[in-house]
């Protein structure tokens, strides 16, 4: 059911944790399963990602997701980082059952969430990203 890539970024999951005075931290949920994702990004003064971290509170496919994610967006720029979408995430995957897709879903959140707290930071405009949607509820915020 789960691919090989998946099962190997679920158990042994790349870059957990988190990064102290991240350039851009963005947190998301999904509100139907529940599952939350935090993302860490520290980014230069050049605007490229030199680490990224994750925390996620969810199902294995989530984990495997963020997991993916950040190995994806290390060592791009920020407009690069952009192209990082759930379908990118999907296929380093290898891909995930029809109704996992929304976990990879929530990994592009993340991403977009960090960098729209980093743009925010450095007052600074970041072509093509949306803000994130805001579904975090606080007790939620207590398990990070
Ligand atoms: Fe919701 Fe995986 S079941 S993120």
């Amino acid at each position: 059911m789960y691919s090989e890539k998946v099962m190997d970024y679920f158990l042994n999951p790349r870059n957990v944790g988190e990064i102290e005075d991240a350039s851009g931290v963005g947190t998301v949920g999904n509100a139907k399963c529940g599952d939350i994702m935090r993302m860490f990004l520290d980014i230069d003064e050049a605007g490229i990602i030199r680490e990224a971290k994750f925390k996620t509170f969810g199902c294995g496919a989530a984990v495997a997701s963020s997991s993916m994610a950040t190995e994806l967006v290390k060592g791009k720029s920020v407009q690069e980082a952009l192209q990082v979408t759930n379908a990118a995430v999907l296929e380093a995957l290898d891909g995930l059952p029809p109704v996992k897709v929304h976990c990879s879903l929530l990994a592009e959140e993340a991403i977009h969430a960090a960098l729209w707290d980093y743009a925010g930071k450095k007052g600074i405009v970041i072509q093509g990203l949306k803000k994130p949607k805001e579904d975090i509820h606080e007790e939620e915020e207590e398990l990070f």
